[in-house]
């Protein structure tokens, strides 16, 4: 994975990213973000931080009971998918403080009219905007700060966090000049790419895969059984036409181009091999395959999924000793945003 250059010489290559603990994870989460968090930990020279951001789930209404839940659920689903806690660091958002302090540093450079911008919040806050919270509106600053308490210089997401991460950049270049401080923080750089960076609804391929669509059927859960893969696969939206021979053949046809988009990143190939392989067959012949495709791959991680929630003792040792060494990493950078700002130093 080699999108993008480094950032500036004077960082060292950091990767940073998040994953909200609000219900259970999708195909979408999966091969947008934790299948590419596995790969960069594989690669040499990074080091990779990982987190569950509650905080921002916090933003909308969480039922106490299940955000515990919901938490470990995601910690389970990171080290089932291949995260090491050797070798990344994996670690819950609350527990480590800087978080919530250099979110608010952040929300005090970033600008209203940047705010106003961000799609995602209007398309959650509907025409109830007034309703919200102070939270979810901000939720972008926090963001910003996540990633540059490590001062991180990669940030693999999936493509609908485009934008926010557009503005972690701008907060962080604002800091920078506001302050005087050339390369304070480095420009963090979005690394979406692979086959799949943007899934979408089994049910309709204009619609990105939600945890939060109403339709079950639309999504396929990190939870779900080979049954229930198989059959959601089997009922989704497609079109009559044969798999075309080139990826151009897919524009306009928004679920072939999905189901092939999942083929490809499921299999470790990109969407010209799957092609070749399936030019000129129909979907008869392709849903069964991409079934299989699934379940081989999605069935190991869900049993270890739910080997790992069995022991939730297990869960919290490992994520309080992945706050203790993001704490490490962030505190001291904390304490320079603390000098550069003119604030009296954070206690130690
Ligand atoms: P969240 O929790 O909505 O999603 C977690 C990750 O999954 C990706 N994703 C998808 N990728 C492809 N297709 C989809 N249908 C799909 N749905 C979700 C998301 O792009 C994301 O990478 N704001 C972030 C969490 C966050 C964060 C951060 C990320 C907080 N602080 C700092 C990076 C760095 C969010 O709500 O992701």
């Amino acid at each position: 994975m080699t999108e993008a250059a480094a950032p500036t010489a004077k960082h060292r290559p950091r990767v940073f990213s998040g994953v909200q603990p609000t219900g259970a994870l999708t195909l979408g989460n999966y091969l947008g973000a934790l299948k590419r968090f596995v790969e960069m930990q594989d690669e040499a020279g990074m080091e990779t931080i990982y987190c569950i951001v509650d905080l921002h789930a916090i933003t909308v209404w969480q039922e106490p009971s299940s955000l515990r839940d919901a938490i470990r659920s995601v910690a389970a689903a990171y080290l089932a998918s291949g995260l090491d806690p050797a070798r990344s660091i994996i670690f819950n958002q609350s527990q480590v403080s800087a978080h919530a302090e250099l979110g608010w540093i952040c929300s005090c450079v970033v600008r209203l009219g940047w705010l106003n911008r961000m799609t995602q919040f209007k398309e959650k806050a509907g025409k109830n905007a007034e309703a919200q919270s102070g939270g979810l509106y901000m939720y972008p600053a926090l963001m910003a700060a996540d990633i540059l308490a490590y001062r991180a210089t990669h940030v693999p997401v999936g493509e609908d966090q485009k934008q926010h991460l557009e503005l972690s950049r701008d907060i962080a270049a604002k800091f920078n000049k506001d302050f005087g401080v050339p390369d304070f923080f480095p420009l963090p750089e979005p690394m979406i790419g692979g086959p799949a960076p943007r899934v979408m609804s089994l049910r309709d391929g204009t619609k990105k895969m939600s945890k939060s669509d109403p339709s079950d059927m639309s999504r396929i859960n990190l939870t779900d059984d080979a049954d229930t893969i198989a059959a959601k696969i089997r009922k989704a939206k497609t079109d009559p036409e044969p798999l075309p021979e080139a990826a151009e053949g897919l524009d306009g046809r928004p679920e072939a181009r999905n189901l092939v988009g999942i083929m490809a990143a499921l299999t470790d190939r990109t969407v010209e091999q799957v092609l070749a392989e399936y030019a000129g067959q129909g979907f008869g012949v392709f849903k069964p395959r991409l079934a299989e495709a699934a379940v081989a791959h999605l069935s190991p991680i869900t049993a270890e999924m739910s080997r790992l929630m069995a022991d939730p003792a297990e869960i919290d040792r490992i994520l309080a000793d992945g706050a203790a060494r993001a704490d490490a990493i962030a505190r001291p950078i904390l304490a320079e945003v603390y000098d550069t700002v003119g604030l009296l130093r954070p206690r130690p």
